[in-house]
C-alpha cells in the first residue's frame, strides 16, 4: 500500500488536532450517538486521530491499521492524550482473520478507501467490515468529493486548504481510473499521493451489493471554501434488514 509515513507526520505537525476537531466538529460523534453505537472499530486509524476523539467521548474503541508504524505512531500519541490505545494489526482485505468480535460500528475515515485501486479489494474491505458488525451494525465512511473533479466542475488547478493555509491540495492529474494529488505544506514541503477517483453513487452500490440494507450520504462536515459542491462525502451504510414491504429485523 502506497503510504509516505513522512507525509503523514507532517500532517500532524501542522494540523494539530485541536484545529481539526473544530472544522469536524462532534459529526461523527453525533451519528454515532443517533445510531446507539457503543463499540466502534476504527479501522482506518492512522496516527490515530478518531480513535483519542471517540475514546474522549466515551466510547469503547479497537484501532486498525494495515501499517505498524502507523499503530505505534497512534499509540504513542493516544499516551500524550491519556489514552491507552487497543491496536490491532490488519489488512481491511482480510480482516476477520485478525478481528474476531463484533461491533456496532466501523469507521472508515479520512479518506483511506481511496486507496484500494483494485474492485476486488473494495468489495471484499467491504464484505469484511460487514461481517465484523452486530446485525444492526452501521459503517462510516467518508471520501473526497470525486464526482466533482472528475466531472470537471472543479479545475485542475483547484487548491482545497485544509484547515486555513496550512496544507494546500491541487488534483494534479485525474482520470476514471486515478486521482494523483499533490499536497503542498506551509513550510514548503511537497508530497504527492496516488488515489483511486471513488465515485459516489459508485460507493453507493458496492454497499449494497455487500450486503447493506440502506446507504445515507451527507455532504461535508466541515467548512470549505465552496458554496456548492461539497469537499467531502460521508456515507453511513445500515446492516439492519429491511424487506422490500418495510418490515425490519428486530
Ligand atoms: C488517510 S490514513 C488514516 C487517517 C485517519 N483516519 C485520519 O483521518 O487521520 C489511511 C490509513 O489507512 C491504512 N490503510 C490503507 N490501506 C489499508 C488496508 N488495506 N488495510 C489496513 N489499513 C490500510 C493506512 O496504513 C493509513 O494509516
Amino acid at each position: 500500500m502506497e503510504y509516505a509515513h513522512a507525509f503523514v507526520e507532517k500532517w500532524d505537525e501542522l494540523i494539530d488536532w485541536e484545529r481539526r476537531a473544530e472544522s469536524e466538529g462532534g459529526f461523527f460523534i453525533e451519528l454515532l450517538r443517533a445510531h446507539g453505537c457503543r463499540k466502534v472499530l476504527d479501522v482506518a486509524t492512522g496516527t490515530g486521530y478518531h480513535s483519542v476523539q471517540l475514546l474522549r467521548a466515551g466510547f469503547e474503541v479497537t484501532s486498525v491499521d494495515g501499517s505498524a508504524t502507523m499503530l505505534a505512531k497512534a499509540f504513542e500519541n493516544a499516551h500524550r492524550h491519556g489514552y491507552i490505545l487497543r491496536t490491532v494489526q490488519a489488512d481491511w482485505r482480510w480482516l476477520r482473520r485478525d478481528v474476531h468480535d463484533f461491533y456496532d460500528a466501523v469507521i472508515c475515515l479520512g479518506n483511506s478507501f481511496t486507496h484500494l485501486h483494485n474492485e476486488n479489494d473494495r468489495r471484499k474491505a467491504l464484505a469484511e467490515y460487514y461481517a465484523v458488525l452486530r446485525h444492526d451494525g452501521i459503517l462510516i465512511l467518508d471520501q473526497r468529493n470525486y464526482d466533482a473533479i472528475l466531472d470537471k466542475q472543479i479545475e485542475p488547478s483547484h487548491k482545497y486548504y485544509y484547515c486555513g493555509e496550512h496544507v494546500s491540495a491541487t488534483p494534479e492529474y485525474v482520470d476514471e481510473t486515478l486521482a494523483r494529488f499533490r499536497y503542498s505544506f506551509s513550510d514548503g514541503s511537497v508530497f504527492h499521493l496516488n488515489m483511486f477517483p471513488l465515485r459516489k453513487a459508485y460507493v453507493q452500490r458496492l454497499m449494497k451489493e455487500v450486503g447493506f440494507q440502506r446507504v445515507t450520504t451527507y455532504g461535508d462536515f466541515q467548512e470549505t471554501y465552496r458554496d456548492t459542491e461539497p469537499d467531502f462525502f460521508i456515507h453511513v451504510a445500515e446492516k439492519k434488514y429491511v424487506s422490500t414491504h418495510g418490515e425490519e429485523s428486530s
